[in-house]
């Protein structure tokens, strides 16, 4: 399976994303041997660059972020040859056309039709002009050919999806519109739905009768840097649980698909987004906490508050830390409350996912022998350690009939030599071969931003007057942890 010749084209080709991540995924997936015979990327900007100084800049990321180290000089030779810059201004139809031209002589070079990424790394509020233009201007015809991939932010709010999705949808069929979540390209991400669909014991546990509750916890050590500008006008709410977390939720909470067909896949996942249950005031106030940084220390380092951040306004009430208890409201999981939490600058950076088990319905250990006493987990660890664990009561040695918790681990970096692909390895290539199993579909995308909708709307309509209520380098603020421990429940992280 190797994608067809493609012309794949960045538009905000000089900015961040293709920097650190895209011109990376591309370059390893080259290294691997994915990459087509034929193949160009063309990067688009403002900048006036030439085709040479695009590509140094290209591989300045590469030897920086790629997993494989730093580029080779003859495997960058022959890469680096398949790539182009071209000046853009995105309101002008020219560019479009010249884009059009260009593809035109690939095409006629290669003596073959390519299929065509057009790949938009710019801000939002450019998403139309951009796919309009390209249906006007550039090659587009052909729903096998051509495809669109789409970053986050998403919409702003579900009206705002809705509108982008109607406005896409009027020029692109939804088979052409690739919307990146890159939490499903992670690998420990993919291999929640292995690990569960490729097992037989777990199925049999896998529901409200067994598991207590479930945690997802996506922290994050870093604050929000360079991006106050756009995370001001966010939120935690926005930035992560509306699209990442909540697809983690749904790799967990979703029923057997029959197959590996994209849209079966994403008719499950949607399903549990459409069960969960919506938010009145009392669940708002009961189970939605949110929460701004404060000045504070991250490892030994003194960093400002949120409010002092470059382009964050000084008054802002926008939360850096989200936590939210959801329930998916359906046979499977009736009752079985799903606890999450995402922030800024806490105290670790970790991605986490705990399934807690019931405890045992009769213990015959004495109260004495069982002093370290845990019920069972299963915690999937995305990020940074790749694992995933199962927690059991086990006799610790002795002539004493002692429990003790221990973990059966399986761990990436003990099983498998080198580092695995990354999100957007998988992401580029799935776009390449025209696989949307790992992609948002409208629905979906809508129906996440309708179940948060309550929550941004009430904590939108009311200041917090205690912002900032937690300091950087902490695990956020009181009322978090008071929202799973009204439950009797604790945040679990990994030691
Ligand atoms: C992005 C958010 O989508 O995900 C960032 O906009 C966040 O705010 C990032 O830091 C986290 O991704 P990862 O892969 O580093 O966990």
């Amino acid at each position: 399976l190797t994608p067809q010749p493609t012309v794949f084209i960045i538009f905000g080709g000089t900015g961040d994303l293709a920097w650190r991540k895209l011109a990376p995924a591309l370059y390893n997936l080259y290294l691997d041997g994915w990459m087509p015979d034929h193949f160009s990327i063309i990067g688009t900007g403002r900048t006036q660059l030439s085709d040479e100084q695009f590509r140094e800049k290209l591989l300045e990321g590469i030897d920086k972020f790629s997993r494989s180290g730093k580029a080779k000089p003859e495997q960058w030779e022959t890469f680096s040859k398949n790539i182009y810059y071209q000046v853009s201004d995105l309101k002008d139809e020219k560019t479009y056309q010249e884009l059009g031209s260009r593809i035109e002589s690939y095409e006629a070079e290669w003596n073959q039709k390519a299929d065509l990424i057009y790949y938009l790394a710019v801000a939002p509020n450019f998403f139309p002009i951009i796919a309009e233009n390209i249906a006007k201007k550039c090659p587009s015809e052909g729903l096998d050919r051509t495809r669109i991939v789409i970053e986050k932010p998403f919409g702003h709010d579900l009206e705002s999806a809705k509108a982008l999705n109607a406005q896409l949808q009027n020029i692109f069929d939804e088979k052409q519109i690739y919307r990146i979540d890159h939490y499903l390209g992670k690998e420990t991400v993919q291999n929640i739905m292995a690990f569960r669909f490729a097992n037989s014991l777990l199925e049999p546990i896998w529901n409200r009768n067994y598991i207590d509750h479930v945690q997802i916890s996506v922290t994050e050590q870093l604050g929000v840097e360079d991006r106050g500008g756009y995370y001001d006008g966010a939120g935690a709410m926005r930035d992560m649980i509306q699209n990442h977390i909540l697809q983690l939720l749904c790799l967990i909470a979703m029923e057997p698909p029959i197959n590996l067909d994209a849209d079966e896949i994403r008719n499950r996942r949607v399903d549990v987004l459409r069960s969960m249950r919506r938010f009145d005031a009392d669940a708002i106030r009961f189970g939605a906490v949110r929460g701004q940084y404060g000045h504070g220390w991250i490892e030994g380092k003194e960093v400002p508050g949120y409010r002092q951040e470059p382009e964050v306004n000084p008054e802002s009430n926008t939360e850096t830390f989200a936590a939210v208890k959801f329930f998916v409201d359906n046979w499977r999981w009736q009752g079985v409350p799903f606890y999450v939490r995402t922030g800024k600058h806490l105290s670790q950076s970790a991605s986490v996912i705990s399934i807690q088990f019931k405890n045992v319905p009769h213990s015959i250990f004495p109260a004495e022998s069982a002093e370290n006493w845990q019920q069972n987990r299963l915690i999937f660890s995305i990020q940074p350690e790749m694992s995933i664990r199962l927690q059991m009561q086990a006799k610790r040695p002795g002539l004493e009939m002692t429990l003790n918790p221990v973990d059966l681990v399986f761990d990436y970096s003990g099983t498998y030599a080198g580092k695995p692909p990354e999100a957007y390895e998988t992401l580029l290539l799935d776009t390449m071969l025209g696989d949307q199993t790992l992609f948002m579909r409208s629905d979906q995308v809508e129906a996440a931003w309708e179940l948060i909708m309550p929550i941004l709307h009430a904590w939108g309509n009311k200041k917090s007057l205690s912002f900032p209520n937690y300091s950087a380098g902490s695990w956020g603020p009181e009322n978090a942890e008071a929202l799973i421990a009204q439950d009797g429940f604790h945040w679990f992280t990994l030691p």
